[in-house]
Formats: C-alpha cells, structure tokens, sequence
C-alpha cells in the first residue's frame, strides 16, 4: 500500500483542487476469533479489527458528481448523487454507491467527492475488505460534510448497503467492528440489541496469528443464503413447539434442543446444534479471556472449528489441513476458521515465542499437500474506523 504522501500526490495528480474540505480516512479489515454464523441469527460475535486497511483521500465537489479512482484496480468511475445505478463492469463501484445512496435515504443532500482509495486487506480472504470499503466511504462523506451519524447507525447503513445495492445476504458483524474496533481490544458484539462490550485481549505472551489459505471462497454466496434459510426453519420449528416468543436461534436453550432432536430433520437439527453451542462459547470464551484463562479461550475456538466442520459444514479440505497443521504445533492454544468458510482464513491463537516457528512449520505443510503458498499474518486488536 502506498503510504499517505504518494497517495496525496495520486490525488492531486489527478484532480485539481475545490478549495472545499478534504481529508484523509481510514477502516479496518476484520478476524472474528470466535462466533461464527450466529450475527444473523440474533447472537453473540467476538471479532477485533486487524492492522491491515483501506484508506480513502477525498475533497468535496460543488456539484452533485462523483470521482472515484481504486488505486489497487487502477480504475475510475465517474457518476452523479443523483443517479445511482448498479455497476456491472466494476464492482467496487457498488459498494460506495449503496453506502452513498443509504445516506441519501436518511435524508442529508450530499454534494459530490474527488475521492481515491487502497488497500492492504487480501481481497477474497474473509477479512472483510468489502466491509471496510463501505465504512471507510461512509466515516469519509460523514466527516467531510460533518452528518450526525452515530457509529452503531455508520454500521447498520453499511451492512443495508451490502444488502440492498451490492445483493450481499450478510449479518452486521463486519461492518460493526470496522466501524467501531478497538486497539488492544475484541468487541463482543449482542447482534440483537446492536450493544458492544468491550474486552481487552490481554494476551502478551500469545500473538493472533491469521493463516490465509488462498483458496477463493466459490459456493460462499450461495451457501450462505443456504444456511440462513436452514436456521430460519429451524426457528420456525421452535416457535411453533414451544410456548414463548422465539424470534431467533439465540432464543433457544441446549436443553430444548435436546428435548426436540428427534422431531428434527438431521440436517436442521446440526445447523441449529452449531448456532446454539457457539452462541454458548462466545460467552464462555468471553468469561475466560475476563479471567486470563487463554487456555480455555484457545480450546473453544477449536470447538468452533470442529462445530463449524461437521455441523454447519461451511468448512473446506484446506481450511481443515491448516487446522490440524496449526494443532499439531508447539505454543498453540486454539485454531479455528474464520469468516463465512468455504475458504479464505483461519485464526490461531500462538505463544509469542513460538510464532516464527508455526509459521515456518505451517506454511511448509500446508504447501507440501496442497502446492499452494499460504499467506500468513500477525495482527494485534487494532482501531475501527478512523481520521487520519
Ligand atoms: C460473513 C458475513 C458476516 C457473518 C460471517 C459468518 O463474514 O459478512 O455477517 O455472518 O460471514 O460469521
């Protein structure tokens, strides 16, 4: 990623100056540690953002146009406030069009943007540089035209971008903790109330380390609609058998789930098996970290990872291969995948004096059997969405 002083010169090689206000943003990529699939289901999510993101230079217009150059694609789109349409031909176009078009739904007038933008979060990877692409547009139209948006709102207009003008089915997790990340800190995220907590990731003598298998993520899309339906029927199954309010997933006990298995078609019953248990080890996983128990935190998110193989099956051969490599090492506490699944990363929790050699060992493995060059990352908790 080119650093700030050549990105200005991008710019203003590029674009010749309003004289109106400009500034420079930036938002982060994400890795959830643990609570995986429950943000659509009402649940508990605990991810941190990472150190890698995307940074955005722009100067308002006096006009109602928009300028955007991706560095990264090294592409230009050029459309009006007035007239946001779906953009076949580049598609990181769309994302700043719903989050512009989100805005304009809350009724601010927007003049036009000069903007540029790029990035170091591996694209494909399930590190949500989608994500930080919309939040960086919105923290940057926010600031510029100083609008009142309050974070958890930056983050829900984000995710209806996704959703309505891109076509992507996905939970508020990533924009959340893009929006409102933490250094030092993973946020666990109530994905009903939209309510944070902060919980400080204390762990000096352990490092985060992401495995990027590089495998692209192909059946995401549509096995992530999949999986929504299949917990939306199970949700309905509950509502109907017992008597109180079931809106979500998040609303039924282990013990009720037990109770009603048998009346369970097998595939539902493993899917709702999944949402409920990892609803449980987040908060669990929460209480540990609380109590400088990384031991326990690091055996839940293999949990996870077992409950996400063989009950939600969002798994992959490679994200499995980096699993088991990564279990098989000296100083690890816990590995998991991370993200939607069917590829990108996984999560590894290391001791700190052991890191180099994971790493050395891990990608050696995973090569040998796959011939593929993994990728691998070392982050700290790092801010959301900030000026820089
Ligand atoms: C993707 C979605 C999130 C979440 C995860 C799975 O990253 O964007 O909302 O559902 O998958 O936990």
């Amino acid at each position: 990623m080119n650093d700030i002083k050549e990105l200005w010169e991008i710019f203003n090689e590029r674009f010749s100056d309003t004289g109106l206000r400009k500034g420079v943003f930036a938002a982060p990529g994400r890795v959830n540690l643990i609570g995986e699939h429950t943000d659509y289901n009402d649940g508990f999510v605990l991810p941190m953002a990472i150190d890698k993101s995307i940074v955005m230079i722009a100067q308002l217009r006096d006009d109602k146009e928009v300028r955007a150059y991706s560095v990264d694609y090294d592409s230009e789109a050029v459309f009006s406030l007035m007239d946001l349409e779906f953009d076949q031909e580049n598609i990181w176009v769309n994302y700043l069009q719903g989050v512009i078009d989100e805005i304009q739904k809350l009724d601010y007038y927007l003049p036009g943007m000069n903007l540029i933008f790029t990035g170091n979060i591996p694209k494909a990877s399930g590190l949500s540089s989608s994500a930080a692409l919309e939040v960086v547009t919105a923290y940057t139209i926010s600031s510029l035209n100083e609008l009142n948006i309050a974070p958890v709102e930056m983050a829900l207009l984000c995710q209806r971008a996704e959703n309505d003008f891109v076509g992507v089915n996905c939970g508020i997790m990533d924009q959340y903790i893009s929006r409102l990340g933490k250094e030092g800190n993973a946020l666990l995220i109530d994905c009903r109330s939209n309510e944070y907590e902060l919980v400080p990731l204390a762990i000096e003598d352990f490092r985060v380390v992401i495995c990027n298998s590089k495998v692209e993520r192909g059946l995401v899309d549509s096995e992530y609609n999949k999986r929504r339906e299949e917990c939306g029927k199970a949700t309905k199954f509950f509502a109907e058998k017992l008597d109180r309010r079931i809106k979500a997933l998040r609303d039924v006990s282990t013990d009720e789930l037990v109770e009603f298995s048998g009346e369970l078609a097998a595939v539902t019953l493993s899917r709702a098996r999944h949402v409920i248990s990892e609803n449980n080890r987040v908060l669990t996983a929460v209480s540990a970290l609380k109590n400088n128990d990384l031991e326990t935190f690091g055996s839940l998110m293999t949990e996870s990872h077992i409950s996400l193989r063989d009950d939600y099956q969002v798994s992959c051969q490679e994200l499995d291969l980096l699993v088991d490599l990564a279990l098989k090492q000296d100083g690890i506490l816990g590995a998991r995948m991370t993200g939607a699944g069917f590829g990108g990363c996984t999560v590894n929790l290391v001791a700190r004096n052991r890191v180099d050699q994971f790493i050395t060992e891990v990608k050696a493995g995973y090569q040998e059997a796959t011939n593929i060059e993994p990728e691998m990352y070392v982050s700290l908790p790092a801010d959301g969405a900030r000026e820089l």
